[in-house]
């Protein structure tokens, strides 16, 4: 795979007619705002361009100039009063000004700050860093230590990078935020073949940035770490699963959230016959065919990979303790449309603008929708807005499914974004309706030697169960054995209840840095990667402290953390996936939400932005 540069698109060598054609599956509003930066010409504002065959015609026009080295792009990057504009005018008037910034770093148009350039290499070099995983978060470290000249250590249990995309092998598995934005914001593929790829693809990206930034000489595989030891003044000890030990200044902790698959706490099910695969780890060695296959979940891998099998299996029973809410979503399997990908690959800033309009139509405006009206009296909505949107999902529901007896079990009995929404185009509600699927919802009573028994008594047999039962999401940075200052133990300190100041930094666990750690998972909109790299750039604003103020320590201030996990806590509370009818992967055994962000997109990245000296202890 080919990672490109942002700002830089192929030579246009296209006729005239290819470049007619390819503009027929033109995003026309990236096309539009695309033409405005080439040009500056403000005319385009004119409300005649929403004639997209004006535009059409326009961008034809000016395709064909710069091809014919009649006109020139203009290349200078556009101030944020110009692009603040640009985005009032794509996105219909309702972009804030604090959007502007953030959007601009996401859509490359901001200079890049190389801000270790202050810092004398030699000051850099003192540092030494662990990076614990290669997955999305632990690559984005490992490019930025590497930029800013630190020496680091990547450590990765597994043989190959990639983490959940290296590991979720199940058939379906793909990406559920579009591709051209679920991608890092300095490294786009204007190449996707798909709007939502496939792991397979997801994975060939992570591996190609890895080879491209060089930095598989950086990565121990196959190394488990096992534990990290603070020993005092700046200085961690890593211990890896073979008993090496090693000493680092810092430690970032990339394991992820949903990197530990777990298991259905269900009596019997070690007594199973057949065979039993968790969804995470996909066993491509077993063929379906023929196969009765019992599928317990119905989460987002469940829901992927159940359309798949069931043209496989001989009969699949899809056990479900709640029914996920859908998100109706035509394209989610669509290729890439070729003329769509023409222009990402050579219109230049087409694909900059694509990006913002991908992020800004999922960014915050969800957010009210899933936020508590206080006075709303039902149980399955929360405001006015979430009641419309249940309504109208569930007609798209409805329209979909034949049978009363069905109709009632897929449709959920609590609030829209109790759980994220899982993307849908029809698959699984057309898999439920197979002649060879049953969605059975009593509740499991045991696992037995040939299949599983309910509570009313039934049974059925089964060759293969498949638990699509998630991860083990409330042990962060589980199973390794983090001993912080004067001998704390990260488990004892947390309990069920791990807490991050911002998800990141841990009070007497100095120089601990989490990536996608407690209170970062995004239910309303965004992308991980998008909060990892808002983590990235605030750890290494950490680091360059330590460096310019010669400390070798930090850690934050109890006060202030306690102040953040109280204002995460009451506002989780008043969120749809915080209601006390909702249970999920998002909230520990007491109830409390450990796993999300409940502010907007744009608060984590300003609270991210740089960190605070007054928020630390600086040793
Ligand atoms: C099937 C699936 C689909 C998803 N789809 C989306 C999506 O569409 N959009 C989205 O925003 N998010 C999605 N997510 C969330 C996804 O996890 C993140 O987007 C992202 O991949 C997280 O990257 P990460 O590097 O933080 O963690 P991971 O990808 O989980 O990587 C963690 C890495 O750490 C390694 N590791 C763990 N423990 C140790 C240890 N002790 N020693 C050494 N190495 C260790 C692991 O082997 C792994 O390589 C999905 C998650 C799953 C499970
Ligand atoms: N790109 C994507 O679209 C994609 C794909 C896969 C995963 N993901 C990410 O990964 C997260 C985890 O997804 P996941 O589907 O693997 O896990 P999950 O969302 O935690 O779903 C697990 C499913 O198993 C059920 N379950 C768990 N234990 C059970 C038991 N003892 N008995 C009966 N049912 C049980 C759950 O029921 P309840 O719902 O009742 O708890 C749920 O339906 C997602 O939330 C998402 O963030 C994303």
């Amino acid at each position: 795979m080919h990672i490109d540069t942002p700002n830089q698109t192929g030579a246009i060598t296209e006729t005239t007619p290819e470049i007619d054609l390819a503009l027929g599956d033109a995003h026309f509003p990236s096309l539009h705002m695309a033409l405005l930066q080439i040009t500056r010409d403000e005319s385009l504002f004119h409300e005649q361009y929403a004639d997209t065959e004006l535009l059409r015609r326009t961008a034809l026009d000016t395709i064909t100039a710069l091809r014919d080295g009649k006109r020139t792009v203009n290349t200078e990057l556009p101030d944020a009063g110009f692009v603040h504009t640009m985005m009032q005018h794509m996105a219909g008037g309702n972009v804030p000004e604090e959007y502007v910034p953030m959007m601009m770093q996401e859509m490359s148009l901001l200079e890049p700050d190389p801000w270790y350039e202050d810092i004398p290499a030699e000051t850099r070099g003192k540092l030494k860093v662990a990076v614990i995983g290669a997955g999305m978060s632990g690559i984005l470290t490992a490019i930025r230590l590497q930029e800013a000249g630190i020496p680091f250590v990547v450590f990765e249990k597994n043989s190959e990078v990639g983490g959940t995309w290296f590991e979720n092998s199940y058939p379906g598995c793909r990406v559920d935020v579009p591709n051209h934005f679920y991608c890092y914001s300095f490294a786009p593929n204007y190449s996707w073949s798909s709007h939502f790829s496939k792991r397979d693809e997801l994975l060939d990206y992570f591996i190609a940035i890895v080879d491209q930034y060089d930095l598989r000489p950086h990565i121990h595989f196959n190394n488990d770490v096992t534990s990290a030891e603070y020993v005092d003044d700046g200085c961690w000890q890593l211990t890896t699963q073979d008993g090496t030990t090693e000493q680092f200044n810092a430690i970032v902790s990339a394991v992820g959230q949903l990197n530990r698959p777990k298991l259905p706490d269900i009596a019997g099910l070690n007594d199973f016959a057949g065979t039993t695969i968790h969804s995470a780890q996909w066993r491509s060695d077993v063929d379906l065919t023929g196969k009765k296959v019992v599928v317990i979940g119905t989460g987002a891998s469940a829901f992927q990979l159940v359309p798949e099998i069931a043209e496989q299996a001989e009969h699949v029973s899809v056990l479900q303790r709640s029914a996920p809410w859908l998100m109706p979503t035509p394209d989610y399997h669509d290729a890439v449309e070729p003329g769509h990908q023409w222009l990402l690959q050579h219109l230049p800033y087409y694909a900059n603008w694509y990006r913002f309009w991908l992020f800004w139509s999922g960014c915050d405006s969800f957010l009210p929708t899933l936020t508590v009206d206080l006075a709303w009296q039902r149980t399955d909505s929360i405001n006015a807005a979430n009641e419309a949107l249940r309504q109208r999902t569930t007609e798209y529901i409805s329209g979909q499914v034949h049978n009363d007896a069905l109709l009632k079990k897929v449709i959920p009995d609590y609030p829209i974004g109790g759980k994220r929404p899982l993307r849908d185009n029809g698959m699984w509600l057309t898999a439920l309706q197979r002649d060879n699927v049953d969605l059975i919802t009593h509740s499991i009573r045991k696992v037995t030697q040939d299949g599983v028994t309910f509570e009313n008594g039934e049974s059925i047999t089964a060759d293969v169960i498949i638990c699509a039962t998630g991860f083990q999401a409330d042990h962060f940075l589980w199973p390794m054995n983090i001993v912080g200052r004067d001998g704390i133990k990260l488990d004892d300190f947390w309990g069920s209840n791990p807490k991050a100041y911002l998800g990141i930094t841990v009070p007497q666990f100095p120089n601990l840095f989490c990536l996608y750690g407690p209170n970062t998972n995004l239910v309303h909109g965004g992308s991980i990667i998008f909060h990892s790299e808002c983590q990235v750039n605030y750890i290494m604003g950490c680091l360059t402290t330590l460096l310019t103020e010669g400390q070798r320590s930090l850690e934050p201030r109890s006060e202030v953390a306690e102040a953040f996990y109280d204002r995460v806590d009451e506002a989780n509370q008043q969120r749809a996936w915080g209601r006390p009818q909702v249970k999920s992967w998002y909230k520990n055994s007491e109830g409390r939400v450990t796993q999300n962000w409940p502010f907007r997109l744009v608060d984590y990245w300003r609270d991210t932005k740089a960190p605070d000296a007054k928020d630390f202890i600086w040793r």
